[in-house]
């Protein structure tokens, strides 16, 4: 059997995966992102699983990026796949019904920032780093962080640290809009957990419609998402739930949403 670099563990609708390849501080082999696209696949076809939390092994990384070593013999045609192929299992986490969360517990770099900003949130440890080295490697970001980093922080910022590929701390990225909250260590799952618990009290599918919108919107021009955002509004209105929730608040009551 193949050895295993990505954990899953599932606890009251909440899945936990964890990036476990601690020997390379949890670098993004072929394998590990083979493994984690198949993990994403599973928790999407799970109806018990509402949520997803990201995580690295160990107190060090989350993931220091994509695996040099295996990147410093290749191929432009074997780079120009692995680019892809990742790109691919990022999509499928941004493009998963269900909220993801990053918790990122230590060095977010290259492939690894890129990969906690396909996350939906990210929640980081005070000891976390954050940054594009590529560029010190003679590499530009190829897992897209070129994109990615633009959307979340502007063009600036994303500029300044993909040509520097300078680290800034976890404070730095939480100023520039990089990670939505910093919290001690020892406080990075439970944090994650508590944002993860407070979203799936609310309706699934409206969860599903508001992450398409915002993640479809901001591709299109302002008048394109938000007709974009009138589709999606209005397919609310099919649901149940729409209903459980006015009349609940309507009626002072707390509501029980059904995920229909
Ligand atoms: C492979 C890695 C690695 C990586 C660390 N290791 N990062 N192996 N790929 N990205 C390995 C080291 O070689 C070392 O192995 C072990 O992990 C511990 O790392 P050290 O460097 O000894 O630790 P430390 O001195 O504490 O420094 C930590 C660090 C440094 C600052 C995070 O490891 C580092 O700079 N790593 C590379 C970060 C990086 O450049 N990432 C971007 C990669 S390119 P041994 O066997 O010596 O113990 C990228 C492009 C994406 O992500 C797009 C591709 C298409």
């Amino acid at each position: 059997m193949s050895e295993r670099f990505v954990d899953l563990a599932v606890e009251n609708g909440i899945a936990v995966v964890t990036i476990n390849r601690p020997k390379s501080l949890n670098a993004l082999s072929v394998e590990v992102l083979e493994q984690l696209g198949q993990v994403i696949k599973d928790i999407e076809k799970d109806d018990k699983v509402r949520a997803v939390i990201i995580t690295g092994s160990g107190s060090k990384a989350f993931v220091a990026g994509a695996d040099i070593a295996a990147m410093v013999n290749m191929t432009a045609k074997e780079a120009r796949d692995y680019s892809i192929f990742a790109h691919k299992v990022f999509e499928s986490i941004e493009q998963l019904p269900k909220p993801v969360i990053a918790a990122v517990n230590g060095y977010a770099l290259g492939g690894g920032n890129e990969l906690a900003m396909a996350c939906d949130i990210r929640v980081a440890s005070s000891t976390a780093n954050f940054g594009q080295p590529e560029i010190t490697l003679g590499i530009i970001p190829g897992f897209g962080g070129t994109q990615r980093l633009s959307r979340l922080v502007g063009k600036g910022k994303a500029m300044e640290l993909i040509l520097t590929g300078k680290m800034i701390d976890a404070k730095t990225a939480e100023s520039i809009g990089l990670v939505n909250v910093v919290v001690p260590p020892e406080k990075l799952m439970e944090t994650a957990k508590e944002i993860a618990q407070k979203i799936i009290n609310f309706s699934p599918l409206a969860i599903s419609f508001a992450k398409e919108a915002v993640n479809r919107g901001i591709e299109m021009t302002l008048e394109q998402g938000c007709k974009y955002e009138i589709e999606l509004w209005t397919d609310c209105f099919t649901t149940e739930d729409q209903d459980i929730g006015m009349t609940a608040f309507l009626n002072k009551q707390k509501p029980t949403f059904k995920g229909a």
